[in-house]
């Protein structure tokens, strides 16, 4: 219905993540043919010609990164699976841990070889339990099977794999925080250069890559990179896993391949707004990408290019769907006590930042904004761009200037009348149209929320 798929190929059973059924559908063979008739920088090779771009959210270009790494230096090297997911919105990556964790293992038992690794991480969330369970699960079944430890599949190549749970911090996803997480210190990233294909994990040259972005590798060593490239756009090459959420009719993970039109698969894939409604706008790649509106929903296709057109992006393929009706002042309170909560303290306009915006909405959904807050929301988002170690900082900044510039006058409204023009409503409810558009939840009627105290505790001042 999406397109091409190269990771949901397969019906999702209650043992479809086994190993015994993944060999079945052919699983690891690719793994066996790399290690028997292509050399290490052949793999690397194939995945630079296949233009892979990394799904992790800054979509930088795999084979790029893998470039850096240099073959017979006598360094040890690293490669981390990136499985910390903390992006609201995205769920995508747990698809993969729950029901095709050998697809991640024989992509990095591949890319292990070559980069030449001989100890792989997979940095996983804490909040993660069956994912976790499933991946550990897997990794046991293949030690089992000797497709990990020494000489694998009795050849020279031997590699082992560490799972490293993290304990629930949003900013351990970014890639220097997973590292100095893993060595047991505090999560903290860290300014660059040296960049961690340079010194990364033990001051050793490492790989980190999105989960997404490894399990493309047994399929791209399968189709080759030009075969890949010939999936989705000249300029983003393969599929998105999408997860959708929100005010949907058929929330899920879905596999979309780049260049899809976007609005077929918000109306006609998954169904259009909760209970008939309509879409208000979309966050299209996780909470740090820009809203879109319904209108400009319309003529973008999925893709980096067209979505970076329409002023947003791809983000971390988390998107959620907004309906009318929703109060954009309260969505925006959310997303900033989300930003001030995982600041990790190291840059003071993000340490500080964060907290300024955190209380200036507050204060505005108290019903004691003033009008300049508006333009102080701005000022801070703006300062805080390019001036931290990380792009927390930037992101947070983004969402609120995207959500500002396109719903201002739902903020002015608030400020002047001490209360929300849409009863600070987060929740759809679905039911009768009546019964929706007052607001009142039907008996038996089903709602869906963004999460927060309930509607009826929020919206400022009657
Ligand atoms: C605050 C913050 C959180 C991040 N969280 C994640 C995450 O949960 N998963 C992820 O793959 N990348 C995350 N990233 C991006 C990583 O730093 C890194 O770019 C990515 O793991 C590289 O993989 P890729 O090139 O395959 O996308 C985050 C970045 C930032 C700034
Ligand atoms: S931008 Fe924020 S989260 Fe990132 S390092 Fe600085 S203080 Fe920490």
């Amino acid at each position: 219905m999406t397109g091409t798929k190269l990771i949901m190929t397969f019906p999702v059973t209650a043992t479809s993540h086994l190993l015994s059924e993944y060999r079945a559908r052919g699983g690891y063979a690719t793994l066996e043919r790399v290690l028997r008739t292509m050399r290490p920088e052949e793999v690397t090779k194939e995945v630079a010609a296949s233009g892979i771009l990394g799904h992790g959210g800054a979509a930088f270009p795999a084979g790029r990164k893998w470039g850096v790494i240099k073959l017979n230096d006598g360094q040890p090297h690293f490669l981390c699976a990136n499985a910390d997911e903390g992006e609201p919105g995205t769920f995508k990556d747990r698809w993969i841990l729950e029901n095709a964790p050998h697809l991640l293992l024989e992509s990095m038992l591949i890319s292990s070889y070559a980069l030449q690794v001989r100890n792989a991480f997979v940095y996983i969330r804490g909040e993660f339990d069956l994912p976790y369970r499933r991946l550990a699960a897997a990794v046991e079944e293949a030690y089992a099977a000797g497709l990990f430890g020494e000489r694998i599949l009795g050849t020279d190549f031997s590699c082992d794999i560490v799972i490293y749970r993290g304990a629930g911090s949003y900013v351990c996803g970014e890639a220097s925080a997973l590292i100095t997480s893993i060595e047991g210190k505090k999560g903290y990233p860290r300014n660059r250069p040296p960049r961690l294909t340079v010194r990364g994990l033990y001051q050793q040259p490492t790989v980190i890559n999105n989960v997404e972005t490894l399990s493309n590798v047994a399929a791209i060593v399968n189709l080759g990179g030009e075969g890949f490239r010939k999936i989705g756009t000249a300029k983003s090459p393969g599929t998105q896993l999408v997860s959708i959420s929100g005010h949907i009719e058929r929330p899920g993970v879905y596999e979309v391949e780049y260049g899809y039109p976007l609005a077929k698969f918000i109306y006609e894939d998954c169904g259009g707004a909760l209970g008939g409604g309509k879409v208000k706008c979309i966050v299209p790649g996780g909470i740090s990408t820009k809203v879109l509106t319904a209108a400009e929903i319309e003529p973008v296709t999925y893709d980096h290019a067209s979505l970076s057109a329409a002023g947003s992006g791809v983000g971390s393929g988390g998107m959620v769907v907004i309906a009318e009706g929703t109060c954009m002042v309260r969505l925006l309170q959310v997303l900033l006590r989300f930003y001030h909560h995982e600041s990790c303290g190291q840059c003071t306009p993000c340490r500080e930042g964060m907290g300024w915006m955190h209380r200036i909405i507050d204060r505005i959904v108290a019903g004691e904004g003033k009008m300049d807050d508006i333009d102080q929301l701005i000022r801070i988002s703006k300062a805080n761009d390019g001036t931290t170690i990380c792009g927390m900082g930037d992101a947070a900044g983004y969402a609120t200037l995207g959500i500002i510039a396109k719903y201002r006058d739902e903020f002015e409204y608030f400020i002047e009348h001490k209360r929300s023009r849409l009863g600070g409503r987060l929740e759809v409810v679905t039911g009768s149209p009546t019964d929706a558009a007052s607001g009142a939840r039907p008996p038996g009627g089903a709602s869906h929320s963004w999460g927060g105290p309930a509607n009826d505790l929020v919206g400022g001042r009657p």
